[in-house]
């Protein structure tokens, strides 16, 4: 059953996520699946959301690391680059068996997605976010809203892409929506391949930063570079495939 065999996900992390059309990297893959399991054993749960699902890499990643019970958000247009997008996501939910119950389609853009609304469906607020949509400037400042809404006290958001040469406007409303929103920290900042690729930015409360620094420290503590990134209120931890070497 999902959710209760790590293998499995050790298992999709090692041969099924190539095999499912995305970006995201080994190394995010891991860290991601670390922090929900590190939820679950901490009695942290709650529904997973991925704004910008696409044919469901990371998706399927957080539905077989999460708990069974917990409901699974998808939203994106499924416009990408053709109308079958969500036939395939589909597809790819039955190949890695996700019970289809857990799943809460969202088509369309997330702009019309108000954050009550959201939160009203999900019943008890998020625990996983995972922000992958609409990559301009006001899209991912309305997606970090909705996000941040949603989102329980302990909750984590993953914000991908920022530092990516080709998203400026990411990156910008990243730090504006951070700096607007000093209860929100980054904990870690994970490497895609080279650091100057792109990052995702792992974001929590800031009354839980070290809660999460100190469950990478242990567990993937050799990936952990030892300059840290400095955000001026606090610092994050750098994680990279070979921290140790470069
Ligand atoms: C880079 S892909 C996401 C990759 C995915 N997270 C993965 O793990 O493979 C970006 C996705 O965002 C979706 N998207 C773009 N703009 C959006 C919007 N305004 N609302 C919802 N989804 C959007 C696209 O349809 C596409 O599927």
């Amino acid at each position: 059953m999902e959710g209760i065999s790590r293998q499995t996900v050790r298992d999709y992390i090692a041969n099924g996520i190539s095999t499912i059309k995305g970006m995201s990297s080994t190394i995010s893959a891991q860290v991601v699946a670390l922090l929900i399991e590190a939820q679950t054993e901490s009695g942290i749960n709650g529904p997973v959301m991925e704004i910008g699902v696409f044919e469901g890499r990371m998706f399927v990643l957080m539905a077989l690391a999460s708990e069974p019970g917990e409901k699974l958000f998808a939203l994106d247009t499924f416009r990408h680059p053709d109308d079958h997008q969500i036939d395939r996501f589909r597809a790819n939910l039955d190949r890695f068996g996700i019970d289809k119950s857990r799943v809460i389609e969202k088509k369309g853009s997330s702009i019309d997605h108000g954050p009550w609304k959201l939160r009203q469906e999900m019943g008890v607020p998020a625990r996983f976010i995972h922000i992958d949509g609409d990559h301009s400037y006001n899209g991912v400042m309305h997606d970090l809203m909705i996000s941040h809404k949603c989102m329980s006290d302990s909750a984590i958001i993953c914000m991908d892409d920022v530092m990516h040469p080709y998203y400026p406007g990411l990156t910008l409303a990243v730090h504006d929506y951070l700096r607007a929103n000093p209860s929100l920290a980054v904990f870690a900042v994970v490497d895609r391949a080279s650091i100057v690729a792109a990052s995702k930015y792992m974001i929590c409360h800031r009354s839980k930063l070290e809660f999460y620094q100190a469950i990478i420290q242990d567990r993937i503590g050799n990936h952990i570079r030892h300059t840290q990134g400095d955000f001026m209120t606090n610092r994050a931890l750098i994680v990279m495939p070979d921290a140790q070497k470069r």
